[in-house]
Formats: C-alpha cells, sequence, structure tokens
C-alpha cells in the first residue's frame, strides 16, 4: 500500500489472466453486473418492510433467490434457505447455533478457518470437544473413522465438500450416512464447490450446507446462504427486525426471519440470482465437464515441469477447478510477483486453512495456487504452464 492508503499500482502486462477463482469469482455469470445496477437503479424497496410496490419488489427477489438455491441443492422448502454474508457467516451460524456446551465435533482435516477458528472459539467458550478426521495423504479422509470417533456427547460432524487448499473432493455423501447411522447431524461446506459440483442436500440427508455467492456461484461479494433442513432448530445468530411480527420485542421463530435480522443485500441478492438462473441453464453438469477438460490438461502440463511439485489428487475427477504447487524450496510469495510480472494472478502462502497445510507440511511457507473459472480456455491454461515452467527453470537452474 502506498503512503495514502491506495494499493500501489503494479507494473503488470495489459492482459491479465485471473486464477484466483477459489479466493473469488471472476468474471461473474453474464447479466449479474447489469442485476445489480438494476436492482440500486429501479427497485429501492427494502424487503418485507412495507406493503409498496418497491418492498415487494424486493421481497420476489428474495424468494426468487431462495427458491434457486433450492433446485440447485435439491431443496424443497425455500423457507429454510437464510441469507447471510458468506459461507463464514453461514457457517458461525450453523455452529453456533446449534453447538451447546459440552459437546463433541468430528470435523475434517481439511477444514478452513471458518470453521477451524469458530470451533476453536466454541472450545474456549461452550467448552465444545473437537476431533479432526485423519488424514492420509494420496487417501484423503475415510468416512468409516466416524464410527471410531464417535464418543457419548458427540452431536456433529462437520466437512468441507472440497478443500481450498488442494481442490481434493471430500466423501461427503459416505460420511452424512456414517454420521446418520450414529445419531449425529452433519454440517457440510460447499463454499468451493457450489455450483460445480452436485450436492443434493435432501437426497444425501445433509442436515446442514453452507455456501458462499461469489465464488463458484458466479455471484457478487457479500451473498452467502446457509440450508437447514425442516425440523432442525438453530439459535438465530443475532436479533433484530425482521418485518415481521414486529409487535413482539423478541425474535420470531419462523424461518427464516428468525435467522435474518436486518436488511438483506439486496443488490447482492439480485446479483446472485442472476448467477443463479446462468448457471440453471448452462448446468452445473456442462460447468463441470468443461472445468475438467481444463484441469487434465493443467495437472498433466503441470507433471511435465521439473522441479514443480503438486499437492492432492493427480486425477481431476478427484478434485475441483484449484491446483496447489510448490517450485523446489521456493517461497511461494516468489512465484506469485514472478507470474504476476507476466500478468497472471493467484493466490500464494497460506489460504486460511492450517489445518489442511498442515495435512500437506505446507504450514510454514504455503503454495502456489491456481483455481479455475468457467469462462478460461486451453489457451489460457498452456499461458500458466508455460509461465510457471519458465520459472521452474529458474529457479532448478540459475538460482
Ligand atoms: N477462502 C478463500 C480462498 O481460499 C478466500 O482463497
Amino acid at each position: 500500500m502506498s503512503a495514502e492508503g491506495e494499493p500501489e499500482s503494479r507494473n503488470v502486462p495489459d492482459q491479465l489472466l485471473y486464477l484466483d477463482n477459489a479466493a473469488t469469482s471472476y468474471p461473474k455469470a453474464p447479466g449479474v453486473v447489469e442485476a445489480v445496477v438494476e436492482h440500486l437503479r429501479d427497485i429501492a424497496g427494502n424487503a418485507g418492510r412495507g406493503t409498496h410496490t418497491f418492498a415487494a419488489m424486493a421481497d420476489r427477489l428474495l424468494w426468487e433467490t431462495r427458491r434457486e438455491l433450492g433446485a440447485l441443492f435439491g431443496t424443497r422448502e425455500a423457507t429454510r434457505w437464510a441469507f447471510t454474508l458468506n459461507a463464514t457467516d453461514a457457517l458461525n451460524a450453523a455452529l453456533k447455533g446449534y453447538l451447546r456446551p459440552g459437546d463433541h465435533v468430528i470435523a475434517s482435516p481439511l477444514e478452513h478457518n471458518a470453521v477451524a477458528r469458530c470451533l476453536r472459539h466454541l472450545e474456549k467458550t461452550r467448552d465444545v470437544k473437537i476431533t479432526r478426521l485423519p488424514y492420509v495423504p494420496g487417501m484423503g479422509v475415510d468416512p468409516n473413522d466416524v464410527a471410531r470417533l464417535v464418543r457419548h456427547n458427540t452431536r456433529l460432524v462437520v466437512a468441507v465438500h472440497a478443500s481450498n487448499v488442494t481442490g481434493e473432493i471430500l466423501p461427503v455423501r459416505e460420511l452424512a450416512l456414517e454420521a446418520h447411522n450414529r445419531g449425529l447431524t452433519i454440517l457440510i461446506d460447499a463454499t468451493q464447490t457450489a455450483g460445480v459440483l452436485d450436492l443434493p442436500a435432501e437426497a444425501w440427508g445433509l442436515d446442514m450446507v453452507a455456501c458462499t455467492g461469489h465464488k463458484s456461484l458466479l455471484g457478487p461479494q457479500g451473498t452467502g446462504a446457509l440450508y437447514v433442513r425442516p425440523g432442525l432448530e438453530l439459535e438465530p445468530p443475532r436479533q433484530g427486525g425482521t418485518g415481521t411480527q414486529s409487535e413482539r420485542d423478541e425474535m420470531p421463530t419462523d424461518w427464516p426471519e428468525a435467522m435474518e435480522a436486518g436488511t438483506m443485500n439486496g443488490p447482492g441478492l439480485a446479483g446472485l440470482l442472476a448467477a443463479l438462473r446462468w448457471l440453471r441453464r448452462k448446468t452445473v453438469r456442462a460447468v463441470r465437464e468443461d472445468e475438467l477438460v481444463l484441469m487434465r490438461h493443467l495437472i498433466a502440463a503441470l507433471a511435465e515441469i521439473p522441479g514443480l511439485h503438486i499437492y492432492g489428487p493427480r486425477k481431476a475427477e478427484d478434485r475441483t477447478g484449484l491446483v496447489s504447487v510448490n517450485i523446489g524450496d521456493e517461497d511461494p510469495a516468489w512465484a506469485a510477483t514472478e507470474l504476476e510480472a507476466q500478468g497472471i494472478l493467484i493466490r500464494s502462502g497460506l489460504h486460511c486453512a492450517p489445518w489442511a497445510h498442515q495435512c500437506l507440511g505446507t504450514l510454514k511457507r504455503g503454495t502456489v495456487r491456481l483455481s479455475l473459472g468457467p469462462f478460461l480456455t486451453a489457451d489460457d491454461i498452456d499461458r500458466a504452464v508455460a509461465a510457471l515452467a519458465r520459472i521452474a527453470a529458474v529457479a532448478v537452474g540459475v538460482r
């Protein structure tokens, strides 16, 4: 940052290649920008507050967005989708709203800090006990371990659908079966997979699913959602106005109002609705097929670069559209700077998931992470691979 607090301008080529879609997707789905602008320009209302035309338009937009989320995740009850700021907010609402003092939680070893830090906080404040499922490099997570680790006070299994560090997909359907066999609730973090991998929440018996709007759902930042199956009640994350039962000074227990105190992010959700509609027309299957083509190409090409180490599964089918690598013993920040000098934007270092970095042995330096989006082409992949090959050659040969 400069002295004035403005980001410093960097000397990068005109033709930028954005490969940091796991942090936030860019570009967004067609129609998202227009929907946000249209909402700000033409829909002045606050959903559920007042009965006038604008308020009704804003309200309808929220319900349509809930219904689109339900269609995407195979859930029937739109009221059980509560909007949140992002996935972290959704996961905090789920964990803090569900866990009671003294509960035991079984967590996947690849959890992001959205779960890990929240659990550590609950460990301190509610004496919640945490057990991490073992991680075997090359094998990942074994759902059968749930049975071995369950205790008399275990109430929850929490797992990320795919790691934001390795991209590997976790066996969440099998984890849900194991959890339910033992009377446990399951919470899935779909931050990196919503819109790319199918996650039929009802069919797979998922009790709670958290997602964000701004990554693979291709919507704006500041949007997220939490699904909680009918019959499972949570403590509300906050108290405030809902536009319903306003004669009472206590939070309503009806959903989604119980989970949505305060004004929702109307413009952001208008953008998310446009993204969800685009995705429904395109289909998750088609997005995933395109991603697999690029990922097969990327992994195969990266494997040919001397001195470059790839973390996580070798088969594209076992991962989402991201890959973490390291070049020899080099600092990932150096690789990121070199890539940016060639116009390629990636994330380097630690990716807010210390448990996952412990599993990989990269807690000290982190990784160089490339993450794809649905508008990239094989030429983009070739450009990234060529740049990494040049950097690796410098690292191995000269430095
Ligand atoms: N959790 C996001 C990432 O992986 C921000 O980059």
